[in-house]
Parts: structure tokens; sequence; C-alpha cells
């Protein structure tokens, strides 16, 4: 969570006085923040969701993958992204991620199998993968491209913003994203056809209230969003483009004195977009990384637990449902997928994450606090760098 006060308490206050408090009213909040959304990312069709995970989910079948199919996920994200995938039906293949703790393009191709659909390119701690490269493999080989942007909420890669580039784009707006209502979600796409299925998964009675469209309706969980949230992300986005500039503007003063150490800065691929919610450095060893986050105040990425691989227990379990008979690892369309999971699979994106040192920013940091940090991270370069 990055700000949140009595602007979003008023306009929640305000939903309650109304009455209206379901989404289909007209001139709701939802409405309001799907069609501002839409316009600050560039794409034409968004709809909210319940969660990241929902998000995800009904991205995933709305570019229809499902038994039989293969989906490439990195080996650092939050587990519902390999989750989203199952929930579909379909099977997970785990993919290094690089230096820059994105999905590594290369690693990405070479894992293509004949299975292989889709890519779930996830935009970690704020940074944006190398879009590039990824799509240029997509378009190579014919892979849907679904951006996980839970973690990069308003980023951008090049110009664009993250989850306008691929097919499909999920978010997440739980507790610790940069917009938040504390739980919720939205998919993104420029695709008519992806956009229906979307809002079908997430409500599949949505028809009883805004008509068939041209998609016939099917069965699905639904994860439909309130207009609690939608009067909350409405503020969330105001505030959004000063929030970005200011981490931005952080990120770039600490990097500018960083970069004066023997520190090795974390690539990014687009650090005039990205979020910046975070500085990250490469250290030589795991010993050193270890060094250096206690002496500056930071934390190693690859013991942030449920982001790295190893600590993804129903995968490596195949417990993928509640029911035997809905567990896609045992489906007969999934037999020639791959779908074993070893904790070495990934072992140089362990490598890499484990002398990985984070030091997160935050908009409120007065410029003081923001010189303390630098003296931390330089006086710890030195003692362990020289
Ligand atoms: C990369 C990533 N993907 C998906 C999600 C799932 O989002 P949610 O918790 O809103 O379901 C998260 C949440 O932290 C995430 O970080």
């Amino acid at each position: 969570m990055l700000i949140i006060g009595d602007k979003e308490a008023d306009a929640v206050r305000d939903v309650i006085k109304s009455g209206k408090m379901f989404r289909y009213h007209e001139g709701g909040q939802c409405d309001r923040f799907e069609k501002r959304w839409g316009e600050y990312l560039n794409t034409k069709f968004v709809s909210m969701t319940a969660s990241g995970t929902n998000a995800l989910t009904a991205a995933l079948a709305g570019l229809s993958i499902g038994p039989g199919d293969e989906v490439l996920v990195p080996a650092l994200t939050y587990m519902a992204t390999p989750i989203a995938v199952l929930a579909v039906g379909a099977i997970p293949v785990l993919v290094d991620v690089d230096e820059s703790t994105c999905m590594d393009p290369i690693a990405m191709e070479e894992a293509i199998g004949p299975r292989t659909k889709a890519a779930i390119p996830v935009h970690m701690w704020g940074q944006p993968c190398d879009m590039r490269s990824i799509m240029r493999v997509a378009r190579k080989h014919k892979l849907l491209i679904c951006e996980d942007a839970c973690q990069a909420v308003g980023g951008g890669y090049q110009g664009k913003k993250l989850g306008s580039i691929g097919h499909v784009g999920a978010f997440s707006f739980n507790y610790f994203k940069n917009m938040t209502c504390g739980e919720g979600g939205a998919v993104v796409t420029n695709t008519r056809a992806i956009a229906e299925k979307v809002k079908c998964m997430v409500d599949p009675c949505s028809f009883y209230w805004k008509g068939k469209g041209t998609w016939r309706p099917f069965v699905a969980n639904g994860a439909r969003a309130s207009e609690f949230e939608g009067a909350i992300m409405n503020v969330q986005l105001d505030r959004l483009p000063s929030m970005l500039k200011k981490l931005q503007a952080q990120k770039k003063r600490i990097l500018k004195e960083a970069a004066k150490t023997n520190l090795k800065l974390t690539p990014t691929h687009s650090p005039d977009d990205e979020c910046a919610t975070c500085n990250s450095f490469l250290l030589p060893t795991e010993k050193q990384a270890q060094e250096f986050a206690t002496l500056a105040g930071g934390g190693i990425m690859g013991k942030t637990g449920r982001h790295v691989y190893l600590n993804w227990d129903p995968i490596f379990d195949h417990s993928a449902s509640h029911h035997d008979a809905l567990n896609p690892f045992k489906f007969k369309e999934n037999k020639g997928c791959r779908m074993t999971y070893t904790e070495d699979m990934c072992a140089r994106s362990l490598d890499i994450l484990n002398r990985t040192v984070m030091i997160g920013n935050h908009p409120s940091r007065k410029a003081l606090e923001v010189t303390a940090i630098i003296k931390r991270i330089k006086d710890a370069a030195k003692t362990v760098l020289g």
C-alpha cells in the first residue's frame, strides 16, 4: 500500500449513502473506473475482478487456454501465477529469470515445447520484463502473452503501459499494490472476443443485467467487483501519477549515488517508465549479499518465501484441485505436458535471486530520509565491496 486516506473513506461513504452498492447500477463506480483505467492504459476493454488471482484466471480463460496446454511462468512470482494456469486446466512450466529478476526471454524461448500455448511474463517489484524480446519470441512461436502486472500497477515499458502490451493483462489491487482497495483486480485487453470471455468468467450471470452480447454465456465461478472497490479505486487512480513520479525521482536519486560505489545495479528494461517501488543490487556472492542487506537495511530477493518457486508446495505436490477428477495434473489431455518440478530446475534463478538485495521506496519519504538511505547504502557497499 502506498497512500490511502480520507478521500477514499468519503468515496465509500458516498456509495453507502447513495444505496447503489451493486455494480450494475447505472452510473456506478466500477463502470467509471473501468473506463478511466482503459484510458490510462490505452486499452479498449477493462473488467474489474475481486482479486489479482481471479484476474489472471479470467485472462487465461479469455485466451482459451485449457487442458492440453502448457503455459510458461517465471521461477519468481507469487504462486497465484501458476495457480491461475491450473485453474483453467492447463499446466505451468517454469522458466528462469535473468538478472533483471523477470522472465528471461532466452530461457523462455528454450522452454517452448510442442504443447506450449502461452507465457505469463511477470513484471516483478514494479520492474518491467523485456517485453520487446518476449513479444518477438511470442510472434515467432505463435504464443499468447498474458502480462502479470499485479506488482507493477501503473508502470510502463518504452512508452506503453504495462498490461497493455501482450494479448491480455492482469492487475491486482490487493493491500500490497501501488493502487489498492484492500482486495481487487482487473483484466485488460484490446480484443473484443477475449474481453467477452473474461466478462463471463468474472460474472457468468452478467447477461441477465448487461445483455448477451455476441458471446454465448458459459459456466464459471464469478469474481465480481463491488462498488466499494470501484469507489476507492477511482480515488487511488487520481493519486497514481504523482505517486509514481515521486517513486521514480526517489529511485533515480538513490541509484545515481549508488552508481558511485562498487555496487552492481540490477538491470532494468525501461528505467524512465517503471514503477520504481524498489531499488535492487546484484552482489558477487550470497555471503556478500547477506552482509550488504544487513548493513544497508534491505532484503534478499531469494528469501522472499512465497515468491520463489521452491515454496510452491501445491504445485510440487500436484495438489491442483479439491477433487481428483478436477485435478489438471491427472487429466488425460495433459498427459503429454511437462509436469515434473524439482528444486534445482531453476538453479540459475536461485543463484541470481540469492545475490540480489532489494531496498524499498515510498512516495511519502522526505528528502532527508532518502539521504540517510543513500548513506547506509554507500557505507554498506564500502564495507562489503571496498
Ligand atoms: C505477481 C503476482 N501475481 C498475482 C497476484 C495475485 O493477486 P491477489 O493477491 O490480488 O489475488 C499477486 C499478489 O500478490 C502477485 O504479486
